[in-house]
């Protein structure tokens, strides 16, 4: 996607053929600053504070954090430190684990001498694949937008309201939810978003709006306790959200507070759709809320705010009084009967294992 007109995707080699480019996501929106991972610690400190995140980036991330470590040293210990360092950054996000057990596959089979450039190689693959799959979630996604648009007057927008930051910053390129978003706006079809501001870390406000901006997407930010006021009237056509980790009975986590606009908009009628490509499935997982690990955050997410002074620069202020206790849940749970459909690479899947099991076949039994 484009930054100042500029395309970029969110991770790539740098010209001298090894080290790794980012954009520091906990800089947007005031600076738009790209760095260089060097080593797999780096990549794992990307990770892990946040420079990099959402579901398939953070995979991504891992695959070149494993490349890295392999330039250093490519012996079989120190695939197995790569893998267990980089697994421990975050949770719940299970690309990560995907990506890690994909390149440690493609790697375990092959002579030491050759794998750096097979760690590389298969890296670029997962990224290529990661785009594929996002424009494939977007063709999808766009036909249940052109069948709501179908029915509005003529000119008026479909309201789409989306949480947290499932856009092209949380992938490689065109995000997940925002796939169906920038597909509509290029084919012409009127959108509008609702952006959840996404508390405690505001990707809703600092990415999600950053990034739909750059795009001349129409988009209105809220707080986040504001959706089911606007489904109540009538302002919301659908929700789109992105997910962590679904599990095979089709049960989403993904940024917390879903789970609250999924009941809004289950009262309200309004069809609530997630988006995401299948490294995101969990076929182990079977009950999202019993199954899935919730990752906990520093309290200082909650009871601090950060963001920029009129002349730019940049404050961390403390919000609550300094002895509050702070409990500070990143993610939740959304149970599939909430959910109106899954929308995949392979097309729109109803929420439930056997409808999943169709879908994916060729992944549901491994
Ligand atoms: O904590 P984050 O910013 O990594 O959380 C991101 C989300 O919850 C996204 O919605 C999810 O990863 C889907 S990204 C396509």
């Amino acid at each position: 996607m484009r930054v100042d007109g500029k395309p970029y995707r969110t991770i790539w080699v740098e010209d001298d053929g090894w080290s790794v480019g980012i954009i520091d996501q906990t800089l947007l929106p005031h600076d738009f600053v790209t760095c260089r991972l060097l080593s797999m610690e780096d990549a794992a400190r990307a990770i892990a504070d946040m420079l990099v995140r959402g579901a398939p980036l953070i995979g991504a991330t891992a695959a070149y954090g494993v490349c890295l470590a392999m330039r250093e040293d490519a012996s079989d210990e120190n695939l197995a430190y790569a893998y267990d360092t980089l697994f421990a950054t975050r949770p719940t996000a299970v690309n990560l684990s995907w990506a890690l057990d994909d390149m440690r596959k493609h790697l375990s089979d092959v002579p030491v001498g050759d794998r750096v450039a097979t760690a590389y190689k298969r890296a670029a693959e997962i990224c290529n694949e990661d785009v594929a799959i996002s424009e494939s979630i977007g063709r999808h996604g766009l036909d249940l937008v052109q069948a709501l648009a179908a029915h509005k007057p003529a000119g008026e927008p479909v309201n789409i309201l989306t949480h947290c930051n499932a856009g092209w910053l949380a992938t490689v390129d065109w995000g997940t939810a925002t796939a169906p978003i920038y597909m509509a706006h290029e084919a012409g079809i009127p959108v509008h978003v609702w952006v959840d501001e996404t508390r405690p870390r505001n990707q809703g406000a600092s990415l999600t709006a950053w990034e739909l901006g750059q795009h001349g997407i129409p988009h209105t930010l809220i707080t986040d306790n504001a959706g089911g006021h606007l489904m109540q009237h009538g302002l919301v056509d659908m929700c789109i959200v992105g997910t962590d980790r679904t599990t095979a009975q089709g049960d989403v986590c993904n940024k917390i507070g879903t789970y609250l606009k999924a009941l809004a908009a289950q009262d309200n009628g309004v069809p609530f759709y997630v988006a995401l490509p299948s490294t995101t499935i969990d076929w182990q997982a079977g009950n999202g809320v019993a199954d899935i690990p919730i990752e906990q955050r520093s309290g200082e997410e909650v009871s601090h705010i950060s963001g920029a002074d009129e002349h730019g620069a940049r404050k961390v202020i403390r919000i609550s009084p300094s002895d509050t206790p702070i409990r500070n849940d990143a993610f939740d749970v959304t149970p599939a009967r909430l959910v109106t459909g899954l929308i995949t690479e392979r097309g729109l899947v109803d929420a439930n294992r056997t409808a999943l099991a169709a879908a994916f076949p060729d992944l549901s039994d491994s």
